[in-house]
């Protein structure tokens, strides 16, 4: 197992100490950055440097993107409080209790995904065998767009 990396989190991390504590490309930092999503100050020689907490941020912005929730809303999440402030848990909790509802969304989406794919899905190719007993003659198409079964309520 490789050594973990020694950074002194008792000061300011450089962008490059961010970057692989974080995993975190050096570009998508300056990014985030530039997005206001994260902040840094500046040193003496005008060098960025990061606050520790930083690190949280970036994973939670990451973390949120996997799940497909898009830059824009995670911003307006974040917005809520002072950029790069470190946040109570309540706060946190606060900010994850605003994405409930569409991660939620985002679950049941993906665990239909997962457990119907093999499945007819309602989508108008009528390309399974039993396309014509869950959705005969694309009846299903007649409700609206997209893969009727697969995006119900
Ligand atoms: S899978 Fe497309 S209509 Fe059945």
């Amino acid at each position: 197992m490789p050594e973990p990396p020694s950074i002194d989190f008792s000061r300011l991390l450089t962008v490059g100490e961010v970057a692989r504590r974080s995993g975190v490309a050096v570009s998508t930092i300056h990014f985030y950055e530039a997005k206001g999503l994260i902040s840094s100050t500046r040193n003496e020689g005008n060098q960025r440097r990061f606050s520790s907490v930083v690190l949280r941020y970036i994973a939670v912005i990451k973390v949120a993107q996997r799940t497909g929730i898009p830059l824009e809303e995670i911003k307006q999440a974040l917005s809520h409080f002072p950029v790069g402030s470190k946040l109570t848990a309540a706060q946190w909790r606060t900010l994850s209790a605003g994405w409930r509802t569409s991660l939620d969304e985002r679950i049941q989406i993906l665990t239909r995904l997962r457990d119907e794919l093999d499945s007819c899905i309602g989508c108008g190719c009528l390309s399974l065998n039993q396309c014509p007993l869950r959705n005969p003659q694309d009846a299903l198409g007649a409700d609206g767009p997209g893969p009727r079964i697969l995006e119900r309520a």
